[in-house]
């Protein structure tokens, strides 16, 4: 999970170093001046509502000063790289950059010419670290996991275009990692069952099978962006077939919560009212995701020091 100072990816995860993470985030006792005098910088080429600021929130309530840069508006159309953007932002004196890219790789690659601690908010189709740990803070909280953040005995669906999701990837890495059970659950253009072998978990077709079994559903939006669309035949009834809806959740276990890593698309991946209704904790992975970017953003530049 760490990479030195460095958090790029959930791949190879440790549950200590989960844990770590989670019990800071959940404890929520920090200082208000932990990182009173250093300055962290956002750099986002790619759009972010939730992430982005959440970063800058978390290092504001840390005491950092906070820079967002978005490519839009930037030198990058006037064709500056992404190495050179970063170099350029970091050398103005940055104790930690955070990184959105749209290519798999691109966080990593920065980690090879930097002085300071990148943290990925997301690269491709790669990895999505925080995303994950928000995701586990909030399920954690939400099932009473919290204490110890054992997993074992939870199943989680993730349900919908897990091929093009980072935010999949870091998932299941994590969740397996502290012993749940994770099925990815989709058309098999977008639930390949070679993803399912890469990643060392399971993988259904049937979401009506799979939905009663489950302590959370975590639904994901199809990345159109990423071509996504290309992946299932016209007509496709997706909406029909693996969408959440109000009778489908209606069949949930008892307890079993709705996560979605956001931004939704109602009426396609998620009905509104399931994602408005009791079982979602939508919210609570939003809230969450504040807590644990403050934590990686102390980790990470008490790492870098
Ligand atoms: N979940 C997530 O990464 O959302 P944003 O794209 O809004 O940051």
């Amino acid at each position: 999970m760490w990479s030195g100072a460095h958090l790029i990816g959930m791949d190879g995860a440790d549950a200590e170093q989960l844990r770590s993470v989670l019990d800071v985030a959940a404890d929520a006792s920090f200082d208000p001046d932990a990182l009173r005098g250093r300055a962290v910088a956002n750099l986002f080429f790619e759009d972010s509502t939730r992430t982005r600021v959440s970063f800058s929130l978390a290092a504001q309530r840390l005491g950092a000063r906070v820079v967002d840069w978005t490519s839009a508006g930037s030198s990058v159309s006037k064709g500056e790289s992404l190495l050179d953007t970063f170099l350029t932002i970091e050398s103005m004196g940055f104790d930690a950059v955070v990184v959105r890219h749209r290519e798999s790789g691109a966080a990593r690659l920065l980690t090879e010419h930097a002085r300071c601690a990148v943290i990925n908010a997301g690269d491709g189709t790669h990895q999505h670290p925080t995303q994950a740990l928000a995701d586990a803070l909030a399920l954690g909280e939400a099932l009473g996991r919290d204490r110890g953040w054992d997993f074992s005995g939870v199943t989680v669906a993730i349900v919908g275009d897990c091929v093009s999701s980072r935010v999949a990837r870091s998932n299941v890495a994590s969740l397996t990692a502290l012993g749940a059970r994770v099925i990815l659950v989709g058309p098999a253009p977008m639930v390949p069952d070679t993803l399912g072998e890469a990643l060392g978990c399971e993988v259904a077709h049937d979401l009506d099978a799979v939905l009663p079994e489950v302590d959370a559903a975590m639904m994901l939006r199809i990345q159109l962006e990423r071509g996504a669309g290309r992946l299932l035949p016209g007509g496709f009834d997706y909406a029909g077939a693996f969408g959440l809806s109000r009778q489908r959740a209606a069949g949930m276990k008892d307890g079993a919560v709705v996560m979605h890593p956001g931004p939704m698309n109602r009426g396609v991946e998620i009905e509104g009212v399931v994602a408005d209704g009791s079982r979602s904790i939508v919210l609570a992975q939003v809230e969450a995701g504040v807590r644990v970017r403050m934590a990686v953003l102390d980790e990470a530049i008490r790492r870098s020091v």
